[in-house]
C-alpha cells in the first residue's frame, strides 16, 4: 500500500477518482465526453448548480452570501481580495501567522495599503475602523499551526483564506465577509479556487475592473464570465457528494481529530527522538510538523519512509524537518501506517 502525504496537491477519495474515471471521460450521443461540453449548456449549468447547493448544504450557507467558482489558485486572491474589497488609499488589515499569511500580505501590499499585526491570543480584535478587512490563515500549511478560534473582529469584515482547512470541520461562516481555498487539498484538482463572499461586500467591488476578477461580476454571471476550470469544479462536485456520503464536516472533523491524534501521538511518545514544534494549542490537524532531533537522519527517514510506502513527507524547504498533511482523503490506515513506522524508526536510530 502506498500513501500520499503532500500538503498539495493532494490524495484525492479513491471513490472521487473512480467516478470521475466512469462518468466524466465518456464520450455521449453528441460526441462529447463531460468536460468537453460547452460551459454555457445545460449539463454543465446543472452541474455547477448541483456543486454550489452540496457546498451550501455542507456548510450550512447562510443566505446572504454567495459561493463563487473561480479559475486559479488561493495566491491570485492575495491580489484580488484587496482589489475587490479596498478603495484607493484604504488600508486592509493582515495578521501574521506564519508563512502564508505573510505571502498574502505581501502581494496585498502590491494593491493597497496594508497594516500587520502578531495574532492576539484572545478571541476579540481591536482593528481600526478605518480598516478594509482583516485577513487571516486559519491554518498555517507550511507552519503546521492553526488558530483554535475565530477572531472576533467587530464591524471589520474577516476575510481568511482557509486553503488548507476547508471542509475539514465545520465553519461558521456568518463569521466571515470573505473565505477563499483553492482547490487542491480538500476540494479537487488544482486550478479552482472556491469563495464564498457575503452579499453586502459585493457592492465593494469596483466597476472597472477586469471582468473576470470581479467578485461582483462573477457572482452575477454564475461563476461563467469567462470558460471556468470545469474539470476541477466537476471533481469538485464529486468530492462534495462523497463528503455529505461520509456525513459531512462533522464526521470529517472526528476523522481528522482521530488521525492527528495518532501521528501526534507518535511523535509524543518517542522520547524526544521527534520534536513538534508548534505549541500543544496551535497545532494543526491536518499539517502535522516535526523534525528529528538528529537532523542528519532526516533525509535516512525520507528515504527509509518512501520505501515503506509513505510518500511526500519531507517538509516544506522554509522549514525543513517532516511535514505529514492528513486531509480529508486519507484514511485512517495511512496515519496508522505512519506512526507505526515512526515508532520503528525511532527504535532503530534513538
Ligand atoms: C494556506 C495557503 N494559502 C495559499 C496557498 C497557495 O495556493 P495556490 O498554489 O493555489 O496559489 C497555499 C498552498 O499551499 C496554502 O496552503
Amino acid at each position: 500500500m502506498a500513501w500520499n502525504f503532500a500538503a498539495g496537491p493532494a490524495r484525492l477519495p479513491d471513490a472521487v477518482l473512480a467516478r470521475a474515471n466512469a462518468e466524466l471521460f465518456q464520450r455521449g450521443a453528441d460526441g462529447a465526453c463531460a468536460i468537453e461540453r460547452p460551459f454555457t449548456g445545460p449539463d454543465f449549468r446543472a452541474l455547477l448548480e448541483h456543486a454550489r447547493q452540496r457546498l451550501s448544504g455542507l456548510l450550512d450557507l447562510p443566505a446572504n452570501y454567495k459561493i463563487i467558482f473561480l479559475a486559479g489558485g488561493a495566491m491570485q486572491q492575495f491580489s484580488l481580495l484587496p482589489m475587490n474589497l479596498c478603495a484607493p488609499g484604504q488600508t486592509a488589515a493582515y495578521a501574521n501567522a506564519g508563512y502564508w499569511s505573510v505571502r498574502a500580505m505581501q502581494e496585498a501590499s502590491k494593491q493597497a495599503r496594508t497594516l500587520e499585526f502578531v495574532p492576539p491570543s484572545s478571541g476579540v480584535w481591536d482593528i481600526p475602523a478605518d480598516c478594509a478587512y482583516c485577513h487571516i490563515t486559519p491554518n498555517e500549511t507550511v507552519d503546521g499551526s492553526a488558530y483554535p478560534f475565530i477572531p472576533d473582529t467587530g464591524a471589520i469584515p474577516l476575510a481568511a483564506d482557509c486553503t488548507s482547512s476547508f471542509l475539514t470541520a465545520p465553519l461558521a461562516v456568518e463569521k466571515f465577509g470573505f473565505i477563499y481555498a483553492s482547490a487542491q487539498k480538500n476540494i479537487g484538482p488544482a486550478g479552482l479556487t472556491v469563495a464564498i463572499i457575503r452579499d453586502d461586500l459585493l457592492e465593494r467591488c469596483p466597476a472597472d475592473l477586469p471582468a473576470p476578477f470581479s467578485y461582483r461580476r462573477q457572482a452575477e454571471g454564475n461563476s461563467c464570465v469567462n470558460t471556468p476550470p470545469m474539470f476541477a469544479i466537476q471533481m469538485a462536485a464529486m468530492v462534495f457528494d462523497w463528503i455529505a456520503e461520509q456525513g459531512g464536516l462533522s464526521a470529517m472533523a472526528e476523522a481528522g481529530q482521530r488521525k492527528a491524534a495518532i501521528v501526534y501521538g507518535a511523535i509524543d511518545r518517542s522520547d524526544g527522538f521527534y520534536q513538534a514544534p508548534v505549541p500543544l494549542l496551535n497545532r494543526s490537524p491536518v499539517n502535522i510538523r516535526f523534525h528529528l532531533v538528529a537532523p542528519e537522519q532526516t533525509e535516512i527517514f525520507v528515504t527509509e519512509a518512501a520505501a515503506a510506502g509513505l510518500h511526500h513527507l519531507r517538509g516544506h524547504a522554509h522549514f525543513g524537518g517532516i511535514r505529514a498533511s492528513l486531509y480529508n482523503a486519507m484514511p485512517e490506515a495511512g496515519a496508522m501506517a505512519l506512526a507505526s513506522f515512526m515508532t520503528d524508526f525511532a527504535r532503530r536510530y534513538g
